[in-house]
């Protein structure tokens, strides 16, 4: 009866990743786990307390498939307060379960098989695969790191090539895949990058899915919708999540807004995906998304601190580092500490140091692209990230 190999051909390649291997790795060695990207504190009281209430209240069955009406409005009024977008709750906001449904059912509703889905290179690990799932081809932009001058100068901006991102751009493609703040590279895409971005999308009539669940974590400057540029409001779905904003990475209430045939289009796929999620953390996340700035600037502030910490004892180690502009990512080259191979370093850091990392590798394409760079997570308590510090300057500095 059985039929091998078990996995279908969309699937190839996408077995057990790197990151259960390095978490067995944390718990063995009893290492400080810096490599998963997500804080290990609670969010607001406000939140959780209101997704208990919900569930003490009955809030517990199936909610309505396009999300509950008062998280889709609260979802609009966020938009309107944040980036003065008017997003009709009714026809332009899908509720879905976190960031990574809206993203696979929009690559699922969009593409046709053989279309070419371009992204920036590395990617957050699940856009490979969602493209793999929906029968598109990933075509990638290599984001390169800045030089050491750039870093000596304060400067911490990954480019690309804007030739290279022209040339992606061809009769197949579909659709682009723009992450920013991006992970795991913390580059914020600049005016002038999103604008050429839009440029060609509106010159190839090409659609845009930006993933923006970092959006709260600019560290430099206002946070910059694709959306907003010229030419790109018919043609772009923007998805969020309340998971890294208000710290419930579990709850996954992400959603995706965007033009009512678009929205329509991912909701079809999405129905059929998880139909709906979450109930009681829908009314929750609402409470969230009306939080005062206050809550916003803080959640920021207290991130920036973290970066600042964490980046300033990488460097003083002595590993080049790559301070994120945004995101709770920091990326340090490894060759910096006589070290080639980021995934090699990785797997020898919990008995060496007793401290958890991710190599970077691993969400590029070609993992040769990546090989020396290894990313840390700093949503993690202060004192967790002085003593994994402290771990790495005796090992070694
Ligand atoms: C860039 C990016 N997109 C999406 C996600 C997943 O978001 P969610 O948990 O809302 O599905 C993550 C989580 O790490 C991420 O880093």
């Amino acid at each position: 009866m059985s039929r091998l190999p078990h996995l279908s051909s969309r699937l190839q390649g996408f077995g057990t990743t790197i990151f259960a291997e390095m978490t067995a790795l944390a718990i063995k060695t009893g290492a400080l786990n810096l490599g998963q990207g997500f804080p290990d504190s609670d969010g607001p009281t406000e939140v959780s307390e209101a997704a208990i209430e919900a569930i003490r209240s009955g809030v517990n069955q199936y909610p309505p498939g396009p999300g509950m009406p008062d998280l889709r409005l609260a979802i609009a009024e966020h938009q309107q307060r944040f980036y003065d977008l008017t997003v009709d709750p009714d026809t332009e906001v899908l509720v879905t379960a976190g960031a990574t449904e809206a993203l696979a059912a929009a690559l699922l509703a969009l593409c046709e098989t053989g279309d070419e889905v371009i992204v920036f290179d590395p990617t957050y690990d699940s856009y490979k695969a969602g493209i793999s799932l929906a029968g598109a081809v990933m075509r990638g932009v290599v984001l390169q790191p800045p030089t050491a001058d750039e870093v000596a100068a304060g400067s911490s901006a990954w480019t690309f090539d804007p030739d290279e991102l022209r040339r992606a751009f061809n009769p197949k493609t579909r659709l682009i895949l723009l992450n920013t703040p991006h992970n795991p590279t913390g580059k914020v895409f600049t005016t002038e990058e999103l604008a050429l971005v839009a440029e060609l999308c509106v010159e190839h009539d090409v659609i845009a899915v930006t993933d923006e669940v970092y959006e709260h974590l600019v560290f430099d400057g206002a946070h910059q919708l694709l959306a907003t540029f010229d030419g790109m409001a018919d043609r772009t779905v923007t998805v969020s999540s309340g998971g890294k904003t208000f710290s419930f990475t579990g709850w996954k209430i992400g959603w995706a807004m965007g033009p009512a045939p678009l929205i329509a289009a991912i909701r079809t796929a999405k129905q059929f995906l998880t139909f709906v999620n979450g109930a009681p953390f829908q009314p929750a996340i609402a409470v969230g998304l009306r939080l005062g700035d206050d809550y916003y600037d803080g959640f920021r502030n207290e991130l920036l601190a973290k970066r600042d910490l964490l980046c300033n004892e990488l460097a003083d180690i002595g590993f080049a580092t790559f301070s994120p502009e945004g995101t709770y990512f920091a990326t340090v080259d490894v060759r910096s500490m006589g070290h080639e191979d980021g995934i090699e370093f990785c797997l020898s850091l919990p008995e060496t140091a007793g401290v958890v990392a991710v190599p970077s590798a691993v969400f590029y394409a070609d993992q040769r692209d990546g090989l020396p760079f290894v990313r840390f997570c700093f949503a993690k308590n202060d004192q967790m990230l002085t003593d994994a510090t402290a771990r790495l300057r005796e090992a070694f500095a």
